[in-house]
């Protein structure tokens, strides 16, 4: 029977409960699920996350009752939007504002578990899903963005379907066949349409049930990176340290949600443009394939990784081949490969580094781009810090935490200005310290003093 044995409930409850297990996943994931009773601030943002997704979902629905993914009606169909159907301006509004107002949850949710150490045992694949979530919602919103076949929809497209051109033999035919056609046009937008409206959310919901369940799984990490379930318990086994995620957290993040909805009120009635940031102006221009214009930049969430890919100049290339040189001496000389393997990755990275001045730089671009992001998935077996959180880890751990990210906003803040040659030296420099704080952390994680991690975790209650 479906129904569990200690779930007692009656009446319509009960009926259910003995044909579906609706109290037992209740009490497994809200009011018996243990959360540490030290969560702050940070802790906001994944339900935001899930908020923002619900909000993209129900008004994607709404929008899509009145657009028309054809090339010759869809910038009229967004205008119609905006002016004739009632409502319309608003709901497109929460569209487009939920787009940047995801990425800016969602990047404030990673710095977390950045600085808490939370993709770190037992919480490997709750970040594995995690990076794959993100890389989903990079593509919805550049699928998206190609929809309202405005100027930099069309040409931002084209722009990036071209960087699979660079791709050595297969390139030119891989990028005609993504377009469906030699430029960007009615069947790039079809295919672009169906990817965004359900391909993609239907796998951006499914990996988001997977990281809860996962999370769900192990218990979440905390401020401290102490784990709950190894300290003491009381005499039912729950962890001393751990509260019921509901009503505890469900209500404490109602507070997340009215500041959220706070600024997102304020921003989609009073800026949704954003300055440019949020809706590009050139995007209120029809799409024109005879007209490109002058300086075609991504939306703002895209452009750290879009100053990396600019970065990589042929000249910029012998650096690479000396990184690459550095570290086959490296690991030959200094490394704990073992046996074949010692050999075997210096020798590999030689040749990579033969392969950087043989190949177009245009591909080791996108392949830099790429592998910011794809760096990710590894970041669990490059940090060998001997503790999780950034409390306790050496002072200049955080001076170094900073650099990144002063550096990540500097990246963003290039990628959508004209290149000149000092941006572009700058953007070098900064496409250094990305990738370098990545490949160079199983270094400097386990270097340091590191401070004493308490047994329980710090908490005050106010
Ligand atoms: C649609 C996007 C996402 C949603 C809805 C979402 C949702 C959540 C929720 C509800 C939690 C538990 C509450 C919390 O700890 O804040 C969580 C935890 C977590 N998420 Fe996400 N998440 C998303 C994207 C991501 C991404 C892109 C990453 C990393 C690349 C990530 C990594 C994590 C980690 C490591 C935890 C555990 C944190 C801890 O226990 O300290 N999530 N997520």
């Amino acid at each position: 029977m479906a129904g569990d044995k200690t779930v007692e409930t009656t009446g319509l409850l009960g009926w259910i409960d003995r044909r579906f297990p609706l109290t037992t996943m209740f009490k497994e994931h809200m009011s018996e699920y243990y959360a540490p009773k030290n969560f702050n601030f940070w802790y906001f943002f994944g339900s935001l996350a899930m908020l923002v997704l619900v909000i993209q979902i129900v008004t994607g629905i709404f929008l899509v009752m009145s657009y028309k993914p054809d090339a010759k009606l869809a910038f009229e169909s967004v205008e119609y939007i905006m002016r004739e159907v009632p409502w319309g301006w608003l709901i497109r509004y929460m569209h487009s504002t939920g787009a940047s107002m995801f990425f800016v949850v969602v990047y404030l949710h990673m710095l977390r578990g950045l600085f808490y150490g939370s993709y770190r045992k037992p919480r490997e694949l709750v970040w594995i899903f995690g990076v794959a979530i993100f890389l989903c919602l990079m593509a919805e919103a550049f699928f998206g963005y190609l929809l309202p076949w405005g100027q930099m929809s069309y040409w931002g497209a084209q722009v990036i379907v071209n960087l699979f051109a660079a791709i050595p033999f297969i390139g030119p035919e891989l990028a005609i066949w993504i377009r469906g056609d030699y430029v960007v046009s009615d069947a790039t937008l079809n295919r672009f349409f169906a990817f965004h409206v359900i391909a993609i959310p239907l796998v951006l919901i499914g990996l988001v049930v997977a990281h809860i369940i996962a999370l769900h799984e192990v218990g979440s990490n905390n401020p401290d990176g102490v784990e709950i379930k190894q300290g003491p318990k009381d005499r039912y086994g729950r962890p001393l340290d751990g509260i019921p995620f509901h009503p505890y957290y469900s209500v404490h993040d109602i507070v997340g949600v009215a500041g959220f909805l706070i600024i997102f009120a304020a921003i989609m009635f009073f800026a949704p443009e954003m300055g440019g940031y949020f809706l590009e102006y050139n995007n209120f221009i029809p799409a024109d394939a005879l007209k490109t214009p002058p300086h075609i930049a991504p939306v703002w969430y895209f452009t750290p990784f879009y100053s990396m890919l600019r970065a990589t100049t042929a000249d910029f290339t012998w650096v690479l081949v000396a990184g690459a040189v550095i570290a086959a001496a490296a690991l030959f000389l200094k490394g704990n490969l073992k046996g074949i393997m010692r050999i075997a990755v210096p020798v590999v990275l030689l040749i990579v580094a033969v392969l950087f001045r043989a190949i177009d730089a245009k591909f080791w671009g996108v392949v830099a781009m790429g592998g910011a992001v794809v760096i990710l998935f590894f970041l669990p077996w490059l940090d060998y810090s001997p503790v999780k959180s950034i409390r306790y880890r050496p002072t200049w751990h955080k001076y170094l935490y900073g650099i990144f990210i002063v550096n990540f906003l500097v990246l963003g803040y290039l990628g959508t200005q004209a290149p000149n040659p000092t941006f572009n030296l700058m953007s070098q420099i900064g496409t250094v310290i990305y990738l370098g704080f990545f490949f160079l952390m199983p270094v400097w994680s386990r270097l340091g003093t590191f401070k004493q991690v308490p047994d329980r975790v710090t908490f005050q209650a106010h």
